[in-house]
């Protein structure tokens, strides 16, 4: 069966859109920890636009599982691993215009920058996955970089109508067998949800699936109704504060 890493990058963009402090990713992993998350994803963007430094120090403190750093390649974002030591560092793609991260990295392209910076990070304990779309060329450029894992992008599964999604399933397992033939262990993810994530899941040689957005919203499904009962609860039965109704002095 594979793990499942839970990404709570949501939870920071709920908070950012106040600029305050709830609700906390930190705290909140405890939680999904206790619910049977085996991982912690986080990415810290360039333009921080949900997770912070801080709540990277935080997790790295707190998580008991394993903590996934989702980055680009760039020399910031090294200095940054190498400070944090994360249980795992996955490079990714990122455009200061996309809303999420949108296709797979290019290997093949930057093979020898990809190599050394792989090598930056595996070198001082930290395994490093790669995320790629299911293509031939991108897997091998990964072995070729000495790279311990990738995650396979499953976009384009997630969106494909249910006519096309036989085929872009097969070229995922299809990817799967071909990573793990070149020896790189295997996970998954993006755009995976309730609907869709079981064929996935059935794949063997997926070690583990990182979902985000799905988890996140469900949460909020399933958890406003007590909120809104807690809320209305306090200002029916509004609780007394000692300190607040005796005065400070
Ligand atoms: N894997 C990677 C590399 C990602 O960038 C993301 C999105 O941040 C995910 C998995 C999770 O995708 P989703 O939020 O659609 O589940």
């Amino acid at each position: 069966m594979a793990s499942l890493g839970v990404n709570i990058d949501h939870i920071a963009n709920v908070r950012q859109a106040r600029q305050t402090i709830e609700p906390d990713p930190a705290s909140l992993a405890l939680l999904a920890e206790l619910g049977g998350a085996d991982g912690i994803t986080i990415h810290l963007r360039e333009d921080r636009r949900h997770i912070q430094d801080r709540d990277l120090k935080l997790l790295r403190e707190l998580v008991k599982s394993r903590l996934n750093l989702e980055m680009a390649a760039t020399e910031e974002m090294l200095e940054i691993a190498l400070k944090f030591s994360p249980d795992m560092v996955t490079l990714v793609p990122e455009k200061r215009e996309e809303i999420t991260t949108e296709g797979g990295l290019c290997i093949a392209t930057n093979e020898i920058y990809i190599t050394t910076f792989v090598n930056k990070l595996q070198s001082n304990g930290i395994p490093v996955s790669l995320f790629v779309d299911p293509l031939k060329e991108q897997l091998e450029a990964c072995a070729r970089s000495g790279a311990a894992w990738v995650e396979l992008h499953t976009g384009n599964y997630a969106e494909a109508s249910w006519q096309q999604k036989p085929r872009e399933l097969s070229r995922i397992k299809e990817s799967v067998a071909r990573a793990r033939s070149l020896g790189l262990r295997v996970n998954a993810g993006h755009g995976l949800t309730y609907q869709n994530v079981e064929h996935i899941a059935a794949i063997e040689g997926i070690e583990e699936l990182n979902i985000g957005h799905t988890i996140i919203a469900r949460s909020i499904a399933v958890g406003l109704k007590e909120a809104v009962r807690e809320m209305k609860e306090l200002i029916k039965n509004p609780r007394k504060d000692p300190l607040f109704s005796q005065g400070l002095n």
